[in-house]
This record gives C-alpha cells, sequence and structure tokens, in this order.
C-alpha cells in the first residue's frame, strides 16, 4: 500500500490518517501517540480559555516532537432567548434533583465564552504547522494571518455547499464529515434542513466538485473502510469513535463499555446537550430533554447551561446523564493504547488486497 500522497507532503507525515479532535476525550498523551506513530494527531481546543490553548500544546510538545494539528471552534455567540434559557434552567434544575445530581442555576449576565480569535496569537507563536476547524470559517482577517505564517488550513463540511465556501476562503484541505459520524456536526449553514449526508455519499461528490484534498470523516474504524474511503477518492482519513475507548481517553468507564456494547442504531443525533447537533448514545438525560417540548437554547449557550451536570455525572461515571459522543461505527470499540488502535488501522489497510 502506497500512503505517499500530497496530504502526507502537505501535514509532513508518514500516514494519512489523522486522529479527530474530540473536545472532552482527546488528551495531549493521545496526540501524542498517535504523532510517534507516523499519523496525524489532533488536539481540540474549541471554546477553551488562551491559557489552558497554550498549556495544553506545552504538553504535547514535553512528550513529542512529531507536527500535530490544533483544533478550534469557529461559531459566533447568536442571539438567544432569555426567557427559553431560563425556562430550561428551570428543567434542569428539577431533573437534577430527581436524580441526584448536583445542578447550579447560572446568571444569564455572568455567562463568559472563548472565541477563536482570541487562540490565535498563541497557535501562530507556537508554530502549529496545522490548523483545523469546524462549525463555520474563520474570518478573512483570521485565515490571512494564519496563511502568512505558513499554516495548513483543513475545515469541515457536511455538505458540497459548505466544502464550496470553504474552498473559496482558501483551505487546503476539506473534512468530508458524514452523517455516520460520532460528536457535533460541523454544519454551518443555516438556510436549511440540517445536512445528513453520509461519508459515502459526500466523498466523492465533494472529490468530483472542490479542487482541495478530500479527508473523509464518519464510521472509519477498520481497514475495509480505510480502503474505501481512498476508493471514493479521499486523500486521507480521520478516525474519532475508534479511540475513545483508548487508554488515553479522558471517556469514563461506563461510557466505554456502553461504547464497545452499542449497536449501530443506538446513537442518534440530538441538539439536547450543547444546542448544536451531535451524535451520540441515547440516554434518559437524552429522553428526559426531548420529551420536556422545551426549546432548547442554541449553542454555546445549551451547552454552558448543561456543563456542571454533565461533569457531575461523569465524576459519577453515570452514563445516563451525560453526554455520550459516539459515532454509529462504535461497536467493539477497544480499551488499549492509542498507539496499538493507530497501527492496527495500519495493519489492516496494508493487509488488504484489492483485485
Ligand atoms: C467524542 C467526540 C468529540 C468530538 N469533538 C470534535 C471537536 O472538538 N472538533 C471537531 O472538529 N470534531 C469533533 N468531533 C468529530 C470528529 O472530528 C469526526 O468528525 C468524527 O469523530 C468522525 O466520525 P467517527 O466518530 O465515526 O470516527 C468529535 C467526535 C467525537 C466522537
Amino acid at each position: 500500500m502506497e500512503w505517499k500522497n500530497e496530504i502526507t507532503d502537505l501535514l509532513k507525515i508518514t500516514y494519512p490518517v489523522i486522529q479527530a479532535p474530540m473536545l472532552g476525550t482527546t488528551t495531549p498523551e493521545m496526540v501524542a501517540a498517535v504523532a510517534e506513530q507516523g499519523g496525524l494527531g489532533s488536539l481540540p481546543v474549541g471554546g477553551l480559555s488562551p491559557d489552558r490553548t497554550r498549556e495544553l500544546i506545552h504538553k504535547i510538545k514535553s512528550i513529542t516532537g512529531k507536527p500535530f494539528a490544533v483544533n478550534l471552534f469557529v461559531n459566533e455567540v447568536p442571539e438567544y432567548n432569555r426567557d427559553d434559557a431560563e425556562a430550561m434552567q428551570d428543567f434542569l434544575e428539577k431533573f437534577s434533583a430527581e436524580n441526584q445530581l448536583v445542578f447550579e442555576r447560572q446568571s444569564l449576565d455572568a455567562l463568559r465564552f472563548y472565541n477563536y480569535r482570541e487562540q490565535v496569537e498563541i497557535l501562530i507563536a507556537e508554530n502549529i504547522p496545522v490548523i483545523s476547524f469546524t462549525f463555520g470559517i474563520p474570518d478573512e482577517e483570521t485565515i490571512a494571518a494564519f496563511k502568512q505564517n505558513g499554516i495548513t488550513l483543513v475545515g469541515t463540511a457536511t455538505c458540497l455547499k459548505e466544502a464550496v465556501l470553504l474552498e473559496k476562503a482558501g483551505v487546503d484541505a476539506v473534512v468530508a464529515q458524514g452523517i455516520e459520524a460520532g460528536g457535533h456536526r460541523g454544519s454551518f449553514l443555516d438556510d436549511g434542513p440540517l445536512p445528513q449526508v453520509s461519508t459515502f455519499v459526500l466523498v466523492p461528490e465533494m472529490v468530483g466538485r472542490i479542487g482541495k484534498s478530500v479527508i473523509a470523516a464518519g464510521g472509519i474504524k477498520s481497514g475495509v473502510t480505510i480502503r474505501a474511503a481512498f476508493q471514493l477518492g479521499a486523500k486521507a482519513v480521520q478516525v474519532g469513535t475508534a479511540f475513545i475507548a483508548s487508554n488515553e481517553s479522558l471517556a469514563f468507564p461506563s461510557y466505554k463499555t456502553a461504547l464497545q456494547r452499542a449497536q449501530a442504531t443506538d446513537s442518534a443525533v440530538t441538539r439536547v446537550y450543547s444546542g448544536r447537533w451531535a451524535r451520540g448514545l441515547r440516554n434518559q438525560f437524552m429522553d428526559a430533554v426531548e420529551e420536556s417540548g422545551l426549546t432548547i437554547p442554541p449553542y454555546p449557550i445549551q451547552n454552558i447551561l448543561t456543563a456542571g451536570l454533565r461533569a457531575n455525572a461523569r465524576q459519577a461515571d453515570r452514563k445516563e446523564f451525560t453526554n455520550l459522543w459516539a459515532g454509529q461505527a462504535s461497536a467493539g470499540a477497544e480499551i488499549r493504547s492509542s498507539a496499538d488502535i493507530f497501527t492496527r488501522l495500519i495493519a489492516e489497510t496494508e493487509a488488504l488486497h484489492i483485485v
């Protein structure tokens, strides 16, 4: 199998296999482990403070000298209805009391959000070679600053229209995120229903229409799926769910076990946790908020309103009450080192003989 291609040249890696950025799951140790094996590790810093961003980057650099990517959330904070947010807090307060969870009501006037613009200077100063992003397109000034510093830019698209806009904005490669993918949808257009295109449809469509390298994401967890993505025209793959149960992951024990046992039908795309569409395993919290009929405030408002409750559930290993992000292809997720998972993916792909 010839792995070398335009993406391996662009990103200066041996294998065009990317460990997906997974906020709340990926650790510096996971990123470094994949980088050491010749893949591209990605550090998610979406919504984190500038200090935390710097600290995580330094941690990776203390473990590996290999290149890695940093991933940003490039959304803006939208207008929202305060009555909806207060009604949601009433619901969360009652739900928490009924389920012995801790809930701290927040003052809507005191909510603090970090924007990607606060992280730009750090990424440039730290000489980060690859920046991927999701939830939109950075403003022109930011794109120009990254480009002036020779940084490779990777955008995320869930439909062709988004991919075309990313190409126009000057990205170097586009992640084609199929509806199978775990975690948040990268979708950023508000002019229609949420795109729900599968990886198998999205990748060849994008390959045929945009002049940039396409990176397939969603449902990739084995040699056959990697091969299939390359056959469809992808120049790299981005793998998320397969690393969630790894030793280096932040996922808590009952989440890992649920992931291993999950059927392809056990996950759903929901806004209940963060206000943005994301795929995770169905659980009690998801059902309760959906059944409440309440209007869910937009991202990142809902995200911050549910944050304390979710952290509390994670600490107590109570999987029914926090987000269990997972793709459709989560069954069999392995509890072993990220390096082992990565080398298995490579070995399985190499062992396949295409006729
Ligand atoms: C737990 C989890 C967290 C995620 N967080 C991010 C993130 O911070 N930034 C991002 O661009 N994508 C994020 N994603 C989406 C991944 O980049 C990728 O599209 C997806 O994992 C690929 O599909 P798969 O899960 O089937 O491998 C996340 C996915 C998961 C499963």
